[in-house]
Formats: structure tokens, C-alpha cells, sequence
């Protein structure tokens, strides 16, 4: 059953130094939401029940709230508890966030990534600190009840003091989620070939575990609690479509990028813009990839999405925790999953586990 929709809106006001998902600076095209819409009927045999819907970006807030109307008169989302929409803080006033909960968009995601003017302008963001706390306060006076925002830390000379002050503004903020996301230099951004020439010099790994283990503990003591590597959730407000990707159920990307992970398939659609086009408008699914997970592959990529939750995995899928890493883990119940201290060194323990998954 497909429990997730994920709809991909790849159009920026700017393009961040840091980013690398796809997307173009570009006013948002009217005619991207009729291929959309298009793309969903392509695959509308498939069986659905669908309890997410996430829009992400790119930035979808870059649309008039007036045309989300129109895309979501035609979307049947009878059943679904979830939809949230990423937001760039300077996009929306109160009267916007009150039509989107109208439309029954019920989580806002902003992308605040930080609190602090130094670190907007080094990240390269056109929003003030004053914007980021203006729009969670129009949007929660607007009736959001579940809002989250997200931070990037791990800046070039980032220290604690600096997250202390991020704490002091969020703790006074109505948020629910928070995800913590450190900065990584990605291959083919300005980031990336900053740092590769070595002009952009990023904290050592120990001052990043400090940084890390102080989120932690600094939001666990604020009553959210760390549900998986990035994020952070008051109770009952785990953001319910990530969960998904985590547990390995089944979900359909739309748009330009999107990721789908349907019958034990994973497929992602074409990254250029053109050729996703051209493919829809000739009645054809957009995909430009696609890789089949089967047994070993199946259990590879389940551990690797789900040793990321605080909820770990049962404790039947790995019997035989290799002793050299025994140390990364917690058993709870009949679950077992990794420390925290693990999770800091996630993708070194996988290398070893996949070893023990492939001659058990
Ligand atoms: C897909 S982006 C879209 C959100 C929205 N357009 C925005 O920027 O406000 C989702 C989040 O990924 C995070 N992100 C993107 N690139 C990153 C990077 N190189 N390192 C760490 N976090 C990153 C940012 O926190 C961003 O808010
Ligand atoms: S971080 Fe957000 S606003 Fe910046 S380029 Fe990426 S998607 Fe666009």
C-alpha cells in the first residue's frame, strides 16, 4: 500500500551556497502543477492508502496560496493526517498560513536554519532572524498547531555559546519539530568546491560530536525528544511522513528528482526539468532510475533508513551484532538500536554490519 506522497517543487528565489537538492531560481511555473497532476494519474492503478502528504522543495511557498487551491481541489485526501508544506520564512503572511490549514495543510516545515544574523548571511539566506520568528508566531496565531523548523549548525567557527543563544529564541517559540541538520559540503555546490580547495574550513569531527551531544541534551531537557539522527519532536508530534521512509513503507514521489520506494523498488524521477516534462506530457512515467532490493539489498537498505530512529530495529533482523561494534548499540524491549555515541559514527558502523549481513 502507498502510505506517503511526496510532491517535489523545484523552484527558488535563490540558490543557497550549501544546497544541493534540486532546484532551479525561477518563479514558480502554473503549468509544473498541471504536470504534477498529470504524473499522479499516471499511477493512479497502484493501490493507495494514503496518510502523508509532504511537499517539499525547492520552495513550494513560492506559490500563490490561490493556485494550492486549485491543485488540491482535484487531490483526494480523505484519510490523510498529515500534510506538510517546507516554507521559506519570508514567503507567507498570516492571511496565507490561515487559507493553507483551510486547505488542510496541517504542518508547516520553515526553513529558519538559524537564528542568529551572523550565520544567515554566511549561509546565504534573504531572511532576518526577525522574519524566522515572525513567521512561526503568524503562522501558530493563524491556528498551525504543528509547526517545525529547521536549523543547520557545524558552521566555520560555530561554538557552543552560539547554540545557547539558538536555544534562548526557540525556547519561547510555539515549535513542535525540530530537525538539526549539520552542515556538509556538498560535491557540486559553492560550499563544496570552497571547501575542497580548502577555503572553507569546517569544526573537527570532536567539536562536532560536542555540538551534536549538546542538541541533544539541551532539546531532550526542552521536552522534545531525539527521535532520529536530525530530529527532534514534542511528544505526539513525530513528523509521521519521514516515519514512513524510515520503516520502509511505501511511498510515491512526484515532480522533478522524486524518490519513490514502491514493491520493494526504489525509482527516482528525471533531474532535468525538460525531460521530465517532455515525459509527462507523452503519458509516461518520468523516471530516469531505478534499482530492485532483494533479500540482502532489501535488509541493507532497511538498516540504513532504520538504525537512523531512536525506535531502532527488532531485535530478530540482527541477531548478531559483530563484538567490535556491540559497544554502539542499546537492546530496549525487543528492539535494538544504536547510542547515540553510534549514531555520531552511523556510516562506519554500517560498513561493519554489512560485512555480518553478507557471511552471517
Ligand atoms: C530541501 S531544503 C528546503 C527547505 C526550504 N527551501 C528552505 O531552504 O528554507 C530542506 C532543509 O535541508 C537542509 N539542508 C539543505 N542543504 C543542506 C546542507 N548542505 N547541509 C545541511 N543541511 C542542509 C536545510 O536545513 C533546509 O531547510
Ligand atoms: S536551501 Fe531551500 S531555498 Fe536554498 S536553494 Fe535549497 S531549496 Fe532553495
Amino acid at each position: 500500500m502507498v502510505e506517503g506522497l511526496y510532491i517535489h517543487i523545484p523552484f527558488c528565489a535563490n540558490k543557497c551556497p550549501y544546497c544541493d537538492f534540486v532546484s532551479f531560481v525561477s518563479e514558480p511555473s502554473k503549468e509544473y502543477l498541471e504536470l504534477l497532476k498529470r504524473e499522479l494519474e499516471l499511477s493512479k492503478d497502484l493501490p493507495f492508502d494514503l496518510k502523508t502528504v509532504y511537499l517539499g522543495g525547492g520552495t513550494p511557498s513560492l506559490y500563490p496560496t490561490k493556485l494550492w487551491r486549485e491543485f488540491f481541489k482535484d487531490l483526494d485526501t480523505r484519510g490523510v493526517k498529515e500534510i506538510t508544506m517546507e516554507c521559506n520564512p519570508e514567503s507567507y503572511k498570516r492571511g496565507d498560513f490561515e487559507e493553507l490549514l483551510e486547505l488542510g495543510i496541517n504542518r508547516l516545515s520553515f526553513g529558519v536554519q538559524s537564528f542568529l544574523e551572523k550565520n544567515l548571511r554566511f549561509l546565504g539566506r534573504w531572511h532576518s532572524p526577525k522574519e524566522g520568528i515572525r513567521a512561526i508566531l503568524e503562522a501558530k496565531s493563524a491556528g498551525y498547531e504543528n509547526l517545525s523548523i529547521d536549523l543547520i549548525y557545524g558552521l566555520p567557527g560555530q561554538t557552543l555559546q552560539d547554540l545557547r543563544e539558538e536555544l534562548k529564541v526557540i525556547k519561547d517559540l510555539p515549535i513542535t519539530h525540530l530537525s538539526a541538520y549539520l552542515l556538509t559540503p556538498y560535491e557540486d555546490t559553492l560550499f563544496g568546491h570552497l571547501w575542497q580547495k580548502g577555503e572553507l574550513k569546517l569544526p573537527s569531527d570532536e567539536q562536532i560530536e560536542e555540538m551534536f551531544l549538546f542538541l541533544s541534551e539541551e532539546l531532550s531537557s526542552m521536552g522534545f525528544e531525539h527521535y532520529e539522527i536530525s530530529n527532534f519532536a514534542k511528544e505526539g508530534y513525530r513528523c509521521a511522513h519521514n516515519l514512513l521512509y524510515w520503516s520502509h513503507k511505501e511511498f510515491l514521489g512526484l515532480g522533478v528528482s522524486a524518490w519513490s520506494f514502491i514493491n520493494k523498488k526504489r525509482f527516482g524521477n528525471y533531474r532535468n526539468l525538460e525531460k521530465y516534462r517532455r515525459a509527462v506530457l507523452q503519458g509516461e512515467k518520468p523516471i530516469e532510475m531505478e534499482e530492485s532490493l532483494e533479500g540482502e539489498e532489501l535488509l541493507k537498505d532497511y538498516l540504513f533508513v532504520a538504525l537512523r530512529t531512536r525506535d531502532g530495529v527488532p531485535k530478530e533482523v540482527l541477531p548478531n551484532i559483530p563484538d567490535h561494534i556491540r559497544e554502539f548499540f542499546l537492546e530496549e524491549g525487543d528492539r535494538v538500536k544504536l547510542s547515540k555515541r553510534g549514531w555520531l559514527l552511523i556510516n562506519e558502523i554500517l560498513l561493519e554490519l554489512w560485512d555480518e549481513v553478507a557471511n552471517p
